[in-house]
């Protein structure tokens, strides 16, 4: 049983990350957790990386669709970047100055992990590039779903967009770059097994953020 007025003091302010490999599940999660948090009687924003503006919602479509095959892994991390700028400026900044917890189904996380390790820019120039053009680069916690790519292909049971559609060697890649992510950074990361069934992991979601991890 958590406390309300202990738990209201955790997550003011908090900013929370769900991410992890394409079918790992994570938009279900970062939307249990905003329900599960709302029901708490906390504020909350609940926003997608890239996208949720209207300008990052335009170069979501840049970057996801199939006829832009030819698109090289620097322009990747440019478009993700700049999508990411406009979503701190005009939802994330303000949310976490007022005091509202923020929960992220995806961050910067991803782009080290698919365009710094799998698509090799380099983790470290992608944290790099990141604090130069944004006030503030790392969440307070980011949860990492990990999942297998056999697994997440069966789930993805739909047409694939271009990021998707990338090779089963560049989608291993990203996995362990998730993995190695977490290493980097274990004060505020937590890898949860996303082979679970989706109550078990929710839950293990929650222990996470009110356990202050
Ligand atoms: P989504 O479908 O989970 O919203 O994410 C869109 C796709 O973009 C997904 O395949 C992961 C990819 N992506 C990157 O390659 N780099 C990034 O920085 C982000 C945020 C997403």
């Amino acid at each position: 049983m958590v406390n309300a007025s202990a738990l209201n003091d955790k997550l003011a302010g908090k900013f929370i990350v769900l991410d992890g490999p394409d079918g790992c599940g994570k938009s279900t999660q970062a939307r249990l957790l905003w329900e599960w948090i709302e029901g708490q009687g906390l504020e909350v924003g609940a926003y997608r990386d890239p996208g949720t503006t209207m300008i990052g919602e335009r170069i979501r479509e840049i970057l996801l669709d199939p006829v832009h095959e030819q698109m090289a892994d620097n322009v990747e991390v440019l478009l993700y970047m700049a999508a990411r700028a406009q979503l701190w400026k005009e939802k994330i900044g303000p949310d976490l100055d007022a005091g509202r917890c923020v929960i992220m189904d995806r961050w910067i996380s991803s782009t080290c992990a698919y365009q710094g390790y799998a698509g090799g820019f380099g983790i470290e120039k992608v944290i790099q590039l990141g604090s130069d053009c944004m006030e503030r680069v790392w969440p307070d916690i980011t949860i990492v779903l990990d999942i297998d790519r056999e697994t997440a292909m069966k789930r993805m049971n739909r047409q694939l967009d271009r990021m998707e559609q990338k090779s089963a060697e560049y989608h291993e890649k990203v996995r362990q770059g998730f993995i190695r992510l977490a290493e980097i950074f274990p004060e505020n990361s937590v890898l949860l097994d996303a082979n679970q069934s989706v109550e078990e992991i929710h839950k293990q979601v929650i222990e996470a953020i009110s356990t202050g991890k």
